[in-house]
């Protein structure tokens, strides 16, 4: 989608549009709506042709313009009280504006927003906008006519002067080119999510980024299972027994800092379908597990938008890929797994094999001599039991990691909430036959996984584990998230490279 912008005195840049938009709130108490929220232009018009629930939350009325205005017809959407949104409250009412154009077969649309948003400076705000427009529209079409048919937007104009787009053009514009390589990032590790597990598998994953890498001049290294077998990656191995497809292990890197400088590596789960293995799931809601990748996506997509965006900082991205599948050759409870460091587990579920791949992933990480490693994984659905679909779990002993990443979350709606990691849930994991088993029981079963976890990284390097299982994906729209992957974590991650560089 192009992005324009256009300054309050010259609303005629670019040429008559096919649709306006403007936000209209309600005042704390009754009384018509607060028409001074709108573009003065607009004005008159909407106050003469306002239903009497215009301004209230979720409404919406359009109305033609005349032949002076900058647009030929005016979308209203009520916003109810307030003039400092929640972002979440942001993100809804923007996807409402473009899917309401799209739906009327508007190509090109001006866009006022008169608002400032909660937990975000003016900057951060801007970024947050322009990135909610450009993923507003955010379609899978690649499996339905009908979706391929639809008409999109194809240009929008960002109205310069007001709210939160109250910065000079050359801010906006700047904003405008980093949020489109943020959006196109998201929009890819969307895809990959929900493109389903018979098309989406290790080698398609890694084919799919290494793509993308050499569009972007960004180095990837992919490891087949030859040299998975020689690295000793006795997990991923282990997990993997079961797929006929063959596993994979993606090295993506992005040296944009000091020659040198300690890389920041970013490790995600990529089960690109997680059946449970022989400890088989039940049917029901099982296809969930298409998405069972988005760690590993995720991963991918920060190093390539880190890359785009030509980050100060060195970050590498390790995904490590295989299908979680029952068969005559796959792990079974009792096995006794030995992993990359040495280390063994008994496998008391095979169903808890995000850990079990990402043991050798976070150990290949420490060879990597990290200034920090953060890993991304839908782990556990206890994960959503806690937290419901708000945020992500964060994991980590390392207190001003943790301040870092939700300060980062906060920032950029990509919420996270800490956990604890105490050594005094260790004996959870404890087995009578191996160094540790591969569940803790119910009790605490986010805690358990990354209890595991843990076990695989030097406790001097800073560290810290995501349980994206929460909000990775929504079964259904949500929060102004279409149905499918959501892409949370990748612009958080942006977020605290950039803080990072800045430092
Ligand atoms: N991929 C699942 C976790 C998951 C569940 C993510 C639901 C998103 C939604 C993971 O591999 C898994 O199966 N975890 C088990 C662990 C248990 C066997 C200790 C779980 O959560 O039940
Ligand atoms: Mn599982
Ligand atoms: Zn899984």
């Amino acid at each position: 989608m192009k992005l324009e912008i256009v300054r309050p005195d010259e609303k005629r840049t670019g040429g008559r549009r096919d649709a306006a938009v403007a936000f209209l709130a309600r005042p704390e108490k009754k009384g018509p709506a607060r028409f001074e929220s709108l573009p003065e232009g607009f004005r008159d018009a909407v106050r003469a042709a306002a239903p009497p629930d215009a301004g209230n939350d979720g409404s919406l009325f359009t109305l033609p313009l005349g032949p002076d205005a900058p647009a030929r017809r005016l979308y209203v959407l009520g916003t109810g009280t307030g003039d400092e949104l929640s972002p979440r409250k942001a993100r809804v009412l923007l996807r409402g504006a473009v899917k309401a154009l799209e739906k009327n077969g508007e190509r090109t649309a001006l866009v006022d927003f008169p608002f400032t948003l909660q937990r975000m400076t003016a900057a951060e705000a801007r970024d947050f906008v322009v990135r909610s427009l450009l993923v507003a529209g955010y379609v899978f079409p690649r499996y339905k006519a009908s979706a391929r048919e639809a008409a999109r937007l194809s240009a929008l104009a960002l109205s310069a002067g007001r709210g939160v787009f109250a910065a000079t053009p050359k801010e906006l514009k700047a904003a405008s080119d980093e949020a489109s390589i943020v959006a196109a990032a998201s929009a890819f590790v969307r895809d990959l999510g929900n493109t389903p597990g018979s098309d989406m598998v290790p080698r398609t994953f890694a084919d799919a980024v290494k793509a993308e890498a050499r569009k972007r001049g960004v180095k990837a290294t992919v490891l087949g299972k030859k040299e998975i077998e020689r690295e000793r990656m006795g997990g991923l191995l282990a997990v993997n027994r079961g797929a006929a497809e063959e596993p994979r292990f993606v090295i993506l890197e992005h040296r944009g800092g000091r020659k040198g400088e300690k890389p920041v590596v970013l490790v995600g789960k990529g089960v690109t379908f997680d059946s449970g293995g022989i400890s088989l799931k039940p049917a029901d809601r099982m296809g969930d597990m298409k998405w069972d990748m988005l760690g590993a996506a995720t991963v991918c997509g920060a190093v390539l938008a880190a890359a785009g965006l030509g980050l100060p900082v060195n970050v590498v991205a390790l995904a490590t890929l295989t299908e979680n599948m029952p068969s005559g050759t796959a792990y079974k409870p009792g096995d006794i797994v030995t992993f990359r460091n040495g280390k063994t587990a008994e496998i008391d579920n095979t169903d808890a094999e995000g850990r079990v791949i990402l043991a050798d992933a976070l150990d290949y990480a420490m060879g990597l001599s990290p200034a920090a490693v953060v890993d991304f994984a839908t782990l556990t659905g206890a994960a959503l039991v806690a937290l419901g679909l708000e945020a992500s779990i964060v994991f980590s002993d390392h207190d001003d990691l943790v301040r870092e990443l939700v300060s980062a979350g906060e920032r950029t709606d990509e919420r996270l909430w800490r956990l604890p990691l105490w050594d005094d849930y260790k004996e959870n994991i404890r087995s009578d036959w191996a160094d540790f088993k591969n569940t803790g029981g119910r009790n605490g079963g986010s805690i358990n996984g990354a209890m595991f976890l843990k076990e695989f990284v030097d406790p001097k390097t800073p560290w810290a584990h995501v349980d994206i299982a929460p909000n990775a994906y929504f079964e259904r729209e949500h929060a102004g998230y279409p149905p499918g992957a959501t892409s949370i974590g990748l612009a958080m991650t942006l977020r605290w490279l950039r803080d990072r560089a800045a430092r």
